[in-house]
């Protein structure tokens, strides 16, 4: 069984689609056979990488009215992941508010039929410094525990509106250390991509990103001197971000035989044996 990565926070632009860019680029550069489903307005990713890599599940209009009339079709459609889950080897990106329908069906679906405890699921939850972003992300992973107390849970604290050590006596920052000392919560940082280039690079995958020379940034149109700045950083951003999230992709595609438990979990119980 190969284990699934979920990227979610219902708050917009807080890095999701970014994040999961950065796992798949990784993933293709270790030779890992990831594939994305991403939720989005528009293709993202799968505009990049194109539908062999990258499903787009549209959320249009219609698709936001079925979710919120809650009736059949809303469990029709999130049906479907459970065996998607139990299957892994997938990268789920919940863009525009996503994971609260996930949240709300699988709280009263029985997904541990499928998933177990959980414990072959990595839940990823960026946040910026805006703190509905924070609101949000720690509800997320507070919801993931209950759904899936074996998965693990990555909050990544996205450095693009600000940096995180303005929070240090916060109640967020509490919260934090708690949920890592006593939780098992791991925190990774996605740093600002402050490269000159970078916004020439926002339309290009990541992973042929990191194998480009000065000459490929002038082709882009960026001055020498630009292009060899850009380099060094986006060199080091890339790497650290595919240091960080190399052993989460190892995990996922360490295969196990663990069988899914037929009966439901019972959480903080020992079977007696
Ligand atoms: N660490 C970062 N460095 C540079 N740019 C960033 C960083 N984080 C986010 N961005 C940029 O901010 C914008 C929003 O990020 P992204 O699209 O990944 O957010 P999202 O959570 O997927 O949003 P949505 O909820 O709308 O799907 C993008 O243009 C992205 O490239
Ligand atoms: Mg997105």
């Amino acid at each position: 069984m190969l284990g699934s990565i979920l990227v979610l926070n219902d708050r917009g632009g807080v890095g999701k689609t970014l994040l999961s860019h950065h796992l798949l680029a990784t993933a293709l550069l270790e030779g890992m056979p990831l594939r994305v489903v991403e939720y989005e307005v528009n293709e993202r990713l799968a505009r990049l990488f194109g539908p062999e890599l990258v499903e787009h599940r549209r959320i249009s209009q219609d698709f936001v009215n079925l979710m919120g009339a809650g009736g059949d079709g809303f469990f029709e459609f999130w049906d479907n992941i459970g065996p998607e889950l139990q299957r892994g080897g997938r990268l789920f990106d919940f863009g525009g508010n996503i994971s609260q329908w996930f949240f709300s069906w699988a709280e009263v679906s029985g997904i541990d039929y499928y998933i177990g405890d959980g414990s072959r699921l990595t839940f990823m939850v960026p946040v910026t410094v805006d703190l509905a972003s924070l609101q949000t992300g720690m509800a997320t992973l507070e919801r993931v525990a209950v759904i899936a107390p074996g998965a693990k849970r990555v909050l990544v604290e996205n450095g693009n509106s600000g940096p995180f050590t303005q929070l240090e006596d916060s109640h967020y920052a509490k919260r934090k250390a708690e949920m890592v000392e006593r939780e098992n919560l791991s925190v990774i940082s996605m740093p600002a991509c402050t490269a000159p280039a970078w916004a020439r690079l926002t339309g290009h995958r990541l992973d042929q990103v990191a194998t480009m020379n000065r000459n490929d940034f002038v082709k882009l149109g960026m001055s020498p001197p630009v292009a060899s700045r850009s380099l060094i950083v986006i060199y080091e951003w890339l790497r650290g971000m595919q240091q960080a999230l190399l052993p989460y992709l190892t995990d996922m595609f360490r295969t196990t035989t663990a069988a899914i438990p037929a009966s439901p979990v019972r959480i903080g119980r020992n079977k007696a044996t």
